[in-house]
């Protein structure tokens, strides 16, 4: 069942807001971790909540897990560490070395969790108390087994729900074709204010000729340099869903259907051109496709985005997180598709050259930090991809 069945099946309409109201009879955690455990629903969508889940950090939890995250590996752990009380790290078991080697984009995957979390607490009558880095932050190169945050729910029937609590359900990124059309200056500016009011790290948005005609070439270029190298591919590969049954089995990764594959096309594919087999014995032609991708989704791109930061802690990269979340959100009510390609923002060294070059273009600083760089535009939307169980995200 995937979101928008599961709404419609009980007959919720299309609002998260609406949702909430199923939610409220409940049983204890035991019942409610095992409503939570996936078997209610064998499909590859969403899982939660369910109307058993009582505990409201459950509730909470089954919202955040809907948050982007990299290759949706869904880097997260939580420990539940009071009544009403939760600690979220980041699962070591599911980093991304190879393209990610410092962790930045994991932990960019932190503060969405984070913030979807906070605002789906609105929409349950909560206040998340969030505490970043409780036992304190460790250093950008290096990961530690400390909490990257704390959440505390406080009952508040005084809050406001956040409006962007009723786009969490229909949240994605669509990785498809867009229809090259630039956004219009009202949506522009309605976007800029948003950012004004809302979000500390300096956004841009450029639709202007030369800067598409720049980005096309470097997104490219930068997926050539990606695919070089056979570490890279495989771990791409790796958490690539080749078809229903892997989506089905691990819950996590993207394939096809979040390409804008569908029907007969994306039957034929999965069937005659794309299998794990054949792929890991000789990804070359996986990059080549993923090359192809890429420089036709940039060249159907009329507008694009970043968010970079002065400083690159742990705790800005949370926050941008959080930041490039709500945005996704408040794209999602405009209207708008998103979609984010990292690869020139990496870190590894054959990457450097590259990004020096796309800051050099854009006249950023060389010190400062590109933390997301992503396109928008106007597109079909996608499904969804899968999520896992939250029995497996939760570990105490
Ligand atoms: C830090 C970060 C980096 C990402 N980089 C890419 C990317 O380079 N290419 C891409 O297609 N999607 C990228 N994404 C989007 C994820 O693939 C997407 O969030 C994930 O598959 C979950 O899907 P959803 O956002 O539709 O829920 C990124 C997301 C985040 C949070």
């Amino acid at each position: 069942m995937n979101r928008r069945k599961f709404i419609s099946i009980l007959g919720l309409g299309t609002g998260a807001v609406a949702l909430t109201t199923g939610l409220t009879s409940c049983g204890n955690l035991e019942s409610s971790l095992s409503a939570a455990n996936g078997d209610q629903d064998t499909s590859y969508g969403w899982n939660g909540p369910t109307s058993e889940m009582k505990d409201i950090r459950l509730q909470v939890l089954a919202y955040a897990v809907l948050s982007p995250n990299p290759h949706n590996i869904q880097p997260w752990i939580i420990k539940l560490t009071g009544e009403k009380e939760f600690e979220l790290y980041v699962d070591p078991e599911r980093l991304l070395p190879e393209t990610d080697p410092y962790y930045r984009q994991i932990h960019i995957g932190q503060g969405t969790f984070l913030e979807t979390a906070a605002i789906a607490a609105t929409g349950l009558k909560h206040e998340a108390k969030i505490t970043l880095f409780p036992q304190g932050m460790y250093s950008n190169t290096e990961l530690a087994n400390k909490p990257v945050a704390r959440v505390r729910l406080e009952a508040n029937d005084k809050v406001e729900t956040n409006p962007l609590f009723a786009h969490i359900l229909n949240r994605h990124s669509n990785k498809r074709e867009y229809n090259n059309a630039p956004l219009t200056q009202a949506q522009v500016s309605e976007l800029e204010q948003f950012h004004a009011n809302y979000n500390q790290t300096p956004f841009t948005l450029v639709s202007y000729p030369a800067a598409k005609k720049q980005l096309e070439q470097v997104l490219t270029k930068a997926m050539k340099i990606e695919v070089k190298d056979k570490a890279r591919d495989m771990e791409t590969i790796k958490i690539f869903r080749f078809n229903d049954d892997e989506v089905m089995k691990y819950r996590d990764g993207f394939g096809t259907a979040q390409a804008g594959l569908s029907g007969f096309k994306r039957i034929l594919v999965e069937n005659f051109f794309l299998s794990r087999e054949s792929v890991e014995k000789d990804s070359t032609d996986f990059g080549q496709q993923a090359v192809t991708m890429t420089q036709k989704t940039a060249a159907s791109t009329g507008t694009f985005a970043w968010m970079s930061s002065k400083f690159n802690t742990r705790e800005d990269q949370v926050n941008v997180g959080r930041e490039y979340c709500r945005i996704n959100l408040k794209t999602i009510e405009m209207g708008l598709a998103q979609h984010p390609m990292s690869q020139v923002l990496q870190e590894y060294e054959d990457m450097l050259p590259l990004q020096g070059e796309f800051k050099r273009f854009f006249n950023i600083k060389d010190a400062d930090t590109v933390q997301m760089l992503f396109r928008l535009g106007t597109a079909e939307m996608t499904p969804h991809g899968p999520r896992r169980a939250l029995k497996d995200i939760i570990k105490a």
